[in-house]
């Protein structure tokens, strides 16, 4: 079925008190108007119009999706007048056009799907649902025989009227010839003085053109956000599911209450996750991974078998099998550990290659380094990777021991099985399987006294 899609997002959303406009606020790591336009991409829309208003030029530029135009509504007089600005911009092939709203995000493909089967290009199709308190929404105002002959918005429902309890979610689908007819012909006589669409409702009622109310499988799919705390909400909302559907894939958190996934999260088998640890990005965790409380990941793959201690940051990193990151370790883009590698409390890698076996345990910085396999990376050792102007790199050997305290002046070399003594700045290339000491030589001063305190007078 040829579809087009309309996503109202010219508001402002005054309610969140931010100079942000209201779609870009973040929900799960993107923005509410991206979480629609990615449902949208499943739906195969020849046209997928965008109305914009407050923030255009940001709202605009920051929307990704397939076939996308944008309308801009300004002033802004009314959901109607929305949709009398979009109107020119649909495809009028397309039978059917789809109603969303960019501050309702977690609209399921499925619900917007079936939406637009309802109309099918020939009946006016609502979606609808029963809410305990129906304060503030536009009422389903049905006959006797049960069907929809309109919707009256709240601030002009009756106190009778008032007592309805099926609401009008704000997503419909329409015939699209009907739809240009019905929004050209809509008047502004209401206690808002603003172009109403839902008033179309009462037009096809007149015109005979069926309408039907279908609604959705949850209430969370059409929820609204119009305030930070109605962003919260559905933030945990959100979480929550996504736990869920870690857990039924067999994912064991400690408490999926306190999991917070921003982007795509995919594990292997036995995998443990322990509380408050924030996924970003695309993370990958291999069978049998263990992550320790209190991590933040970041587009990272961590390989079968590895555990991550508590307090870890990782991002753009890729850890090996069987690795040992953590406790309060960091991993900054482009550090690859091998198998069996362990990075110990407070050491930072950035752009190093970590062999099989390699340990750094301690206190240490490897920065634009490459580390062969099983070497000892001593406590409080660092890669001097940045002359002030360019970086260099560290090529360190396998099987080499770089004691504590060292410094490794990069660009710098250190052959197979060398050692380097504590305490070293290392400038110069060292040669394979060779003790190197490069600090000052400890000496003893005979007959030294330590200074006195002069008496006065
Ligand atoms: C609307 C419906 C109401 C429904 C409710 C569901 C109308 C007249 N009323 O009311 O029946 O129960 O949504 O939440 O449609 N927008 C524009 N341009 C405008 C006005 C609004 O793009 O000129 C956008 C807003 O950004 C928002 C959406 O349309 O995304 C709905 O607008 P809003 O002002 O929230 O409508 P309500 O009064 O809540
Ligand atoms: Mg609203």
């Amino acid at each position: 079925m040829a579809l087009n899609i309309v996503i109202m997002a010219a508001g402002k959303g005054t309610r969140m008190k931010s100079a942000r406009p209201k779609v870009l606020h973040r929900l799960g790591g993107s923005s509410l108007l991206q979480h629609v336009l990615n449902t949208c991409v499943t739906l195969h829309a020849a046209r997928t119009v965008v109305i914009t208003g407050h923030g255009a030029d940001e709202v605009e530029a920051s929307a990704r999706g397939v076939g996308l135009s944008f309308v801009r509504q300004v002033p802004q007089l009314g959901t109607g007048h929305a949709i009398q600005q979009a109107v020119p911009a649909l495809d009028e092939r397309a039978a059917t056009t789809l109603i969303l709203n960019g501050d309702v995000p977690l609209i399921r493909a499925a619900t917007a799907s079936a939406l637009a089967q309802a109309c099918g290009g020939e009946q006016l199709a609502l979606l609808t649902v029963e809410l305990p308190d129906a304060s503030g929404y536009g009422r389903i105002l049905r006959d006797a025989a049960g069907a929809v002959r309109g919707i009256v918005e709240h601030k002009d429902a009756s106190a009778a009227q008032r007592q309805i309890r099926e609401i009008y979610t704000g997503m419909m689908a329409a015939p699209t010839a009907a739809l240009k007819r019905w929004v050209t012909a809509l008047k502004n006589d209401n206690a808002q003085r603003e172009y109403y669409l839902t008033d179309i409702v009462a037009m096809a009622v007149a015109e005979g053109v069926p309408v039907v109310a279908t609604q959705p499988d949850n209430d969370t799919e059409v929820l609204g956000v119009n305030s930070p705390v109605q962003l919260a909400d559905l933030e945990r909302r959100l979480q929550r599911s996504i736990a869920d559907t870690l857990m039924e894939a067999g994912v064991r958190l400690a408490d999926p209450a306190r999991l917070d996934v921003r982007g795509e999260l995919r594990c292997g088998s036995e995998v443990e996750i322990d509380v408050n640890c924030v996924f970003e990005g695309q993370v990958v965790l291999g069978d049998g991974v263990s992550i320790g409380a209190n991590c933040v990941i970041r587009d990272a793959q961590i390989a079968a078998g590895a555990l991550i201690q508590p307090f870890c940051h990782i991002e753009g990193a890729k850890v090996g099998p069987q690795a040992i990151v953590g406790p309060f370790a960091r991993l900054r883009p482009g550090a690859e550990l091998g198998e069996e590698v362990h990075i110990g409390n407070f050491v930072e890698v950035k752009n190093a290659t970590l062999a099989a076996g390699a340990k750094a345990n301690h206190l240490a910085y490897l920065g634009d380094a490459t580390v062969g396999e099983r070497v000892n990376y001593g406590a409080g050792s660092i890669t001097a990777n940045y002359d002030g102007a360019n970086k260099h790199r560290t090529v360190i050997g396998a099987d080499v021991h770089i004691g504590s305290n060292c410094v490794l002046v990069a660009p710098v070399s250190i052959g197979d099985g060398a050692t380097v003594g504590g305490g070293s700045t290392v400038s110069q290339d060292v040669p394979a399987g060779k003790l190197v000491v490069a600090r000052a030589r400890q000496a003893v001063i005979e007959g030294w006294q330590r200074p006195r305190k002069t008496k006065k007078g």
